[in-house]
């Protein structure tokens, strides 16, 4: 780097720290953010952007997915937007694993902004169900790391785990297909579980090159960031560019962890065995991790790192300000005073880990403040209850107020009462084209606003396409 640069850098975060400081703890505005990226000045927007709000995060399995879905939840309260949330029948997933229709989603949380819950995902009926300038978003994670987590997650869970003589993660990869039945229930635990909660199918042999290729392609295809958990700051940053959202909307706390204790490390030879294994999400896995990266460097290394390092000190003294001082306290989830706060512990083999507040969180806080510090580290059931709850209680306040003609969402066939949004794509990786310029967070459920569209979105090609199966 130049003195030059170092300098504008230095000039940047000074300025940006001192607006901080000045600013509350929470308000930082884009401005100040962008004074760290040169990199978006060749975009001088007329005013600010709107954000972005029409999103579907197809949340994967074990993939730092909970923490993406709390953060989307928190924009969408912040910027009174609809989240689709599942029926009571369908748990606080959408009847995963069964392939997503739109009958899995509460009809009061119709018609959504953002959905984010747990699903397999079904591009045509989503498509259906969304507003059609909506932003495909997901998440991988490393096949290795993330197969030894399935394992010890779903030990006591899932069949073909169960089966594996003393729990041992080497037995199972010795000889998969003796403990392994495709067909069982939750097999999709044990076997390209990307590729199943990507809708694909996951016992297709590796010799079937062909339909790994177009299997990725697709999922190129309908999805405008793939993120990468490795990498989960770096994608964020893609992510606000994607979205023209601000630094604020990508703050997070580490969700659904486990304790560092039922973590191990793979011997060697195993991550081998585990990518033939997956060998379809082996190949996801590659092919986007070298696109996330491609990514980042368009949008300029420096100027990611900066947003990288920005992002973890709001962080930081996001934490400070909620927790005291101190960061949340790590307890296990039988630990966890607060019933609002207890992660849901798939065995008793495995510690999930989650917060417990401060007991004097309260003193000296707003209660709006006291609100978020309880939201960001809110494990995803009860966030999802309290969401459906509120929405609920809007949703019955709009229908009262509602004109008669408008009609309601169940009473027609979903198409017809859904919003037509001008359709997006972004065929470019988001730093090198203007973001779309469309949805300005509709503050309604019952009246999504017109969106006038930004000027380079090309329309999405029809899709055609059948879901890959
Ligand atoms: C945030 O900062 C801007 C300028 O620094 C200021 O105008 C605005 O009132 C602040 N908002 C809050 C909520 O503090
Ligand atoms: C959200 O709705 C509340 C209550 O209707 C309103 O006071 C607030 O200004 C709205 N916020 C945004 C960002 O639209
Ligand atoms: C399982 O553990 C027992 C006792 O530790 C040992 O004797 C046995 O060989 C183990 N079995 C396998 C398949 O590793
Ligand atoms: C992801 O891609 C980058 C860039 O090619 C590479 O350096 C890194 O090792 C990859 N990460 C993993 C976990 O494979
Ligand atoms: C909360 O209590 C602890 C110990 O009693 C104290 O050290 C800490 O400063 C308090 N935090 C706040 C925000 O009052
Ligand atoms: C998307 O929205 C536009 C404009 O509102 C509408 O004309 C178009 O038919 C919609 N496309 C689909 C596939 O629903």
């Amino acid at each position: 780097m130049s003195q030059k640069k170092i300098f504008l850098v230095f000039v940047a975060i000074s300025t940006v720290s001192l607006l901080l400081h000045h600013g509350g703890h929470l308000n930082w505005t884009m401005e100040a953010f962008h004074l760290g990226c040169p990199a978006l000045r060749s975009h001088p927007a007329p005013g600010l952007k709107p954000k972005h709000t029409n999103v579907a995060f197809l949340k994967t399995h074990k993939t730092a997915s909970s923490t993406m879905q709390n953060l989307l939840f928190r924009f969408a309260e912040r910027n009174n937007l609809t989240v689709a949330l599942p029926v009571q029948a369908c748990s606080h997933q959408f009847c995963y694993p069964r392939s997503f229709t739109s009958h899995f989603v509460h009809p009061h949380t119709l018609p959504p902004n953002i959905i984010t819950s747990h699903m397999r995902f079904n591009k045509a009926e989503l498509q259906r169900l969304m507003p059609n300038d909506t932003i495909y978003v997901t998440i991988l994670r490393e096949p290795g790391s993330m197969f030894e987590s399935l394992f010890s997650y779903y030990n006591q869970y899932c069949q073909s785990f169960k089966r594996v003589p003393n729990g041992s993660l080497e037995a199972f990869l010795e000889e998969p297909w003796r403990y392994y039945r495709p067909d069982e229930k939750d097999s999709m635990f044990a076997r390209n579980t990307l590729t199943f909660d990507l809708g694909g199918d996951k016992d297709r042999p590796a010799t079937d090159v062909v339909y790994a290729r177009a299997f990725v392609a697709e999922v190129e295809r309908v999805f405008s960031l793939v993120m990468i958990a490795e990498y989960f700051d770096e994608s964020l940053v893609l992510l606000r560019h994607l979205l023209s959202w601000d630094l604020d909307d990508i703050l997070y706390v580490k969700l659904n962890m486990r304790t560092p204790s039922s973590k191990r490390s793979l011997t060697p030879g195993l991550p081998a065995k585990i990518r033939a294994w997956n060998s379809l999400d082996a190949r996801l896995y590659d092919h986007f991790n070298a696109s996330l990266w491609r990514q980042l460097s368009a949008l300029g290394p420096a100027c990611v790192a900066r947003e990288v390092r920005l992002l973890r000190r709001a962080q930081e003294r996001l934490m400070r300000s909620c927790f005291g001082g101190r960061m949340p306290l790590l307890r296990s989830a039988a630990q966890i005073k607060n019933k609002d706060l207890r992660p849901w512990q798939p065995s008793g083999k495995v510690d999930i880990v989650g917060y417990d507040l401060p007991v004097n969180l309260s003193r000296g806080f707003s209660s709006q403040a006291q609100e978020l510090c309880l939201k960001l580290i809110m494990p995803e059931v009860q966030y999802t209850r309290v969401l459906l709850r509120s929405q609920s209680l809007r949703y019955r306040r709009g229908y009262q107020l509602r004109p008669p003609q408008q009609s309601h969402p169940l009473q027609q066939p979903i198409r017809s009462v859904l919003p037509r949004h001008p359709q997006v794509h972004r065929g470019q990786p988001p730093p090198a084209a203007p973001g779309p310029a469309s949805g300005t967070g509709s503050t309604s459920t019952s009246k999504p606003a017109a969106e006038t569209q930004g000027r380079t979105t090309k329309l999405r090609p029809k899709s055609s396409q059948t879901q890959a199966s």
